[in-house]
């Protein structure tokens, strides 16, 4: 399995998801980033929109790159619903060889929301952080968030994690979850199975996700051999220093 599986059958499922996890508590946080640094800036694995829309509503000349056409579909129609004169470009492609012709030109790239914890072997972590580096302008900043310590998670098998209504409210949405771990690889797998109910008729989506979890230390070390310096390590989208039990782990990175 690869780490870019998975994200089409997630699609439509996704803001509905995050709107009842993360929701908008990161998004103030990469927006004060992206006006600390200024424009061009690049979001890597952008997805949906959820932070690259916003963020293109307080600097210029944002760019989204993400592997999936599914979830950047969901970004063009987030960018129509309430993006109103916002400047996003969308760009289909894989974040371990960026399309990006013209070196060195980003300000700013950043991989909210685990984004990296989707390379799934160190080679395509290495491809991927000569790829940002070829990117960045000198000077330029790197910065990332992993979700802490999923290898962590206790395993469990078919739990309804969510339920609520989607869709304007005429479908009943469940998530039916199982987590599997294989720690030799620091690999943590989400089975998931979305089931929609509109009146009697029930229909489920199934699919599965995975992610690789490194420590702060050894994504610093990548980040190093790979010619970045470290700025900083923050444990919470206001400026708290990172912990052992933070609930966020957020590395910014400088190219030198
Ligand atoms: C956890 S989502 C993050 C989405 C968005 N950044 C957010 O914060 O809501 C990870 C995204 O990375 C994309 N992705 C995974 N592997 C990729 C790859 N190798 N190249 C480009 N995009 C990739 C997926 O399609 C998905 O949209």
């Amino acid at each position: 399995m690869e780490g870019w599986h998975g994200w089409d059958d997630y699609a439509p499922f996704y803001d509905w998801e995050n709107a009842r996890t993360v929701g908008r508590r990161d998004i103030r946080f990469w927006q004060r980033l992206a006006e600390q640094c200024g424009g061009p800036v690049l979001e890597l694995g952008c997805g949906t929109g959820r932070v690259a829309v916003p963020v293109a509503r307080t600097v210029d000349r944002v760019v989204g790159i993400d592997r999936s056409d599914a979830m950047l579909r969901q970004a063009q129609r987030r960018l129509r619903r309430g993006g109103r004169g916002t400047l996003l470009r969308l760009v289909r492609g894989d974040v371990r060889s960026l399309p990006f012709r013209g070196a060195s030109r980003f300000r700013l790239v950043m991989a909210p929301y685990g984004m990296l914890q989707s390379l799934l072997r160190d080679r395509d972590l290495r491809d991927t952080l000569r790829s940002v580096f070829g990117v960045l302008r000198r000077g330029g900043t790197f910065a990332m968030d992993l979700v802490p310590d999923l290898p962590r998670w206790s395993e469990y098998a078919r739990r309804v994690s969510l339920r609520g209504r989607g869709r304007g409210g005429a479908v009943r949405i469940s998530l039916i979850e199982s987590v599997r771990q294989d720690w030799s690889r620091r690999l943590t797998i989400f089975d998931q199975e979305f089931v929609e109910r509109r009146g009697h008729m029930r229909t489920a989506h199934r699919f599965s996700l995975v992610f690789r979890t490194l420590s702060v230390r050894q994504m610093r070390g990548r980040l190093r051999r790979a010619g970045f310096t470290i700025e900083t390590v923050l444990g919470d989208y206001t400026g708290g220093e990172w912990h052992r039990e933070a609930e966020t782990w957020i590395v910014l990175a400088r190219k030198g």
